[in-house]
């Protein structure tokens, strides 16, 4: 049984009072649209078709490739919107009507509504919640048999009618031949003067038709975001979802309520995670890790057995057993390999750092090919701009390299070599071998005595 999926974000979503498209804003890191079509998708659907409208070009961006795209040009209201992707929606036998702005809707309800739909062989099923205040929503209304008979929306509704806490979440799975037969039937004779979509159940219910409702248990997913405040709390939902399947996984949490991290992060039993930390997509932490507090780490991988506290890291990785921080930065393309050590005001970036090499403090290393086991004296600085142009030095194993010393890339340190504190390397350093690169220290006998005269 094919079933598809329209999206609907055209809308301007006015009340986010914000230049950019409602439906980009991001939900612990990913956007809502996006967030829709991934639950959908998880659930089955095969086809997607996103109405796009205000803001288009920023939501099919957003969205991107492998999706169809069809364009309401003016807003007049969701019946309309469905319309314009009225051919997109004959090309499969059911289909999903789903609102851009609705990021906490899961598969597993969407799963749940599409077999019901198809289990009762409904010409629409409208996935429904009772609320305890229902303000602004449409509301269900059924019949004495206790049928779904219509849907009122707010500003259309009669006392009585108010009074109903059951709403609609704006999600509905229809057959997709009776949604196109309904759509033709629309008239903006209401409140608003739009084309509802939600009219197409008393069109369908009066034909004949079977229109079911799907009451989903944990009204929260159904929350659509209108408002800042309410893509506040978005997050907050999302973070404590992501938060929990972790701790459940044997992750230690240290405040659930205070820890970032986006969806797909993954990270290894009994690492411990402190507040402030911000994990963001594409970073693989291991296990027995530390992390935080108010760590941000981006796209990068920790190995088992690190810990990492108040630094950055972006698109790098530090293997097993590697401390990192407290403040350090390591930029992209950092590598960091076993046993390393990468202290306090370290940066890195295009580094590749090997096994057990430290850097314990206040050290630049840019564009750096670095072996194992070296010693960076506190700080040392690889000079690695000359103004115009970036230039690469390369480090053998066990070299040790003096406090305070300068190294002008492009130069080269070879195996076992040794470079005096507070020098300035220009010239490569042959194996085994010491350089001095500073001018000799001076003592001027009697200074005192002389400057007081
Ligand atoms: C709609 C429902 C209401 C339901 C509520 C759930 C209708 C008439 N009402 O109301 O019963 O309780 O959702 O949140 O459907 N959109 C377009 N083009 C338009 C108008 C809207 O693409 O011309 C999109 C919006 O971008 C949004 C979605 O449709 O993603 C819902 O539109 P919105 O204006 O928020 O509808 P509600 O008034 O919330
Ligand atoms: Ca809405």
């Amino acid at each position: 049984m094919s079933f598809s999926l329209v999206v609907l974000a055209a809308g301007e979503g006015k009340r986010m009072k914000s230049e950019r498209s409602k439906v980009v804003f991001k939900v612990s890191g990913r956007e809502m649209v996006n967030r829709v079509i991934d639950e959908a998708t998880k659930a089955g659907v095969d086809k997607v078709c996103v109405v796009v409208g205000h803001k288009a070009e920023m939501v099919m961006e957003a969205v991107g490739n492998g999706v169809e795209f069809a364009t309401q040009l003016e807003q007049k209201g969701t019946g309309h919107a469905v319309m314009q992707a009225k051919e997109f929606v004959k090309n499969s036998e059911n289909v999903m009507i789903l609102a851009g702005d609705t990021p906490l809707i899961t598969a597993e309800t969407l799963k749940n509504a599409m077999s019901f739909h198809l289990d009762n062989n409904y010409s629409c099923t409208v996935l429904t919640a009772v609320l305890d205040n229902p303000f602004g929503y449409g509301r269900i209304i059924r019949d004495d048999f206790s049928n779904v008979s219509k849907i009122v929306e707010q500003k259309d509704a009669t006392e009585s009618e108010k009074a109903v806490r059951e709403i609609n979440s704006g999600m509905y799975c229809f057959k997709s031949v009776e949604l196109v037969e309904a759509l033709d039937k629309l008239t903006n004779n209401n409140a608003q003067g739009e084309y509802y979509l939600t009219d197409t159940l008393a069109i369908m219910k009066n034909a004949g038709l079977k229109v079911g409702a799907f009451t989903v248990e944990n009204a929260v997913e159904i929350s659509g975001v209108n408002d800042r405040l309410q893509l506040g709390e978005a997050e907050k939902v999302m973070r404590r979802r992501i938060n929990e399947k972790h701790a459940l996984n044997g992750v230690t949490i240290i405040d659930i309520d205070n820890t970032y991290i986006e969806d797909d992060v993954v990270i290894g039993q009994d690492t411990v995670i402190y507040p402030g930390t911000t994990l963001e997509k594409g970073t693989v932490i291991g296990k027995n890790v530390v992390i935080g507090q108010n760590c941000r780490i981006v796209n990068s991988k920790v190995g088992d057995g690190c810990d990492v506290y108040y630094s950055t890291m972006v698109d790098s990785s530090v293997d097993e057993g590697t401390h990192v921080g407290p403040y350090a930065y390591l930029r992209p393309n950092s590598k960091v390999g076993k046993g390393c050590k990468v202290g306090d005001f370290v940066e890195l970036k295009n580094a590749v750092l090997g096994d057990g090499t430290k850097a314990s403090h206040l050290t630049y290393i840019g564009d750096a090919t670095v072996g194992a086991n070296v010693n960076f004296g506190c700080g040392t600085v690889i000079v690695n701009y000359d103004g115009k142009s970036k230039h690469r030095t390369v480090i053998g194993d066990n070299a040790f390299i003096g406090c305070n010393s300068n190294l002008v890339s492009p130069v080269t340190v070879n195996n076992d070599a040794y470079i005096a504190a507070g020098s300035t390397i220009t010239h490569e350093v042959p194996e085994g071998t010491l350089a001095i690169a500073r001018s000799r220290q001076e003592i001027k006998t009697d200074w005192k005595d002389k400057r007081s005269k």
